[in-house]
């Protein structure tokens, strides 16, 4: 699958089989995360991979929207580190887009994964961190459960020629 095709296929997906998500395809995804741009090159990341069915159980009680989580072979918990950071503040950009090479990851690889929000949710943030035993310096951004895929959306079309705007917000780009 070529990067674009990748990019224009990719969808939320949140049925899953119960085929495992073998070590070997978590490690691809953690590489690609980890490949992602990020300012000055900081790298605030860290990751927590979770394939204890019983946390897996565990999510949807702590997460309005990620009931998905209990049928995802493993979960992955997408932090940002704030000892880490260079430039303060830009570690959800470098974090999301690392979540987004994850996502492109997965699907490349076959996979299902669909990105569920934590953070700025005050609420949300704090079960994550009871349930993880999570550092005050770590911030969860979101949790990702990855599974085989038992559902296959199609592509809608997104692109929208009028958000687009040429050297000057009144004048369309076409
Ligand atoms: C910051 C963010 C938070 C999201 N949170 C959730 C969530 O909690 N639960 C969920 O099912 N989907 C969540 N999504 C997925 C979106 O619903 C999904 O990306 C959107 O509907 C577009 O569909 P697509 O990913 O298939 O293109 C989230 C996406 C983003 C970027």
């Amino acid at each position: 699958m070529n990067v674009f095709d990748a990019i224009r296929t990719r969808r939320s997906i949140r049925k899953f089989t119960p085929e495992p998500v073998s070590p070997d395809q978590v490690r691809i995804l953690l590489q690609a995360a980890m490949m992602a741009p990020s300012a000055g090159n900081a790298q605030p990341w860290q990751f927590l991979v979770v394939d204890d069915r019983r946390l897996l159980e565990r999510i949807p009680s702590i997460h309005p929207y990620a009931a998905m989580s209990r049928e995802a072979s493993v979960g992955i918990l997408v932090c940002g580190d704030l000892s880490r950071e260079k430039y303060p503040g830009f570690w959800v950009q470098d974090c999301a887009a690392a979540v987004q090479n994850l996502l492109l990851a997965a699907h490349g690889l076959g996979l299902g994964a669909v990105w569920t929000g934590i953070y700025p949710d005050r609420d949300r943030e704090a079960r994550f961190r009871e349930l993880f035993h999570l550092p005050t310096s770590i911030i969860p951004l979101a949790f990702i459960p990855v599974g085989h895929p038992a559902q296959h959306p199609p592509t809608p079309e997104r692109f929208d020629p009028s958000r687009i705007h040429h050297n000057t917000w009144n004048s369309p780009w076409s």
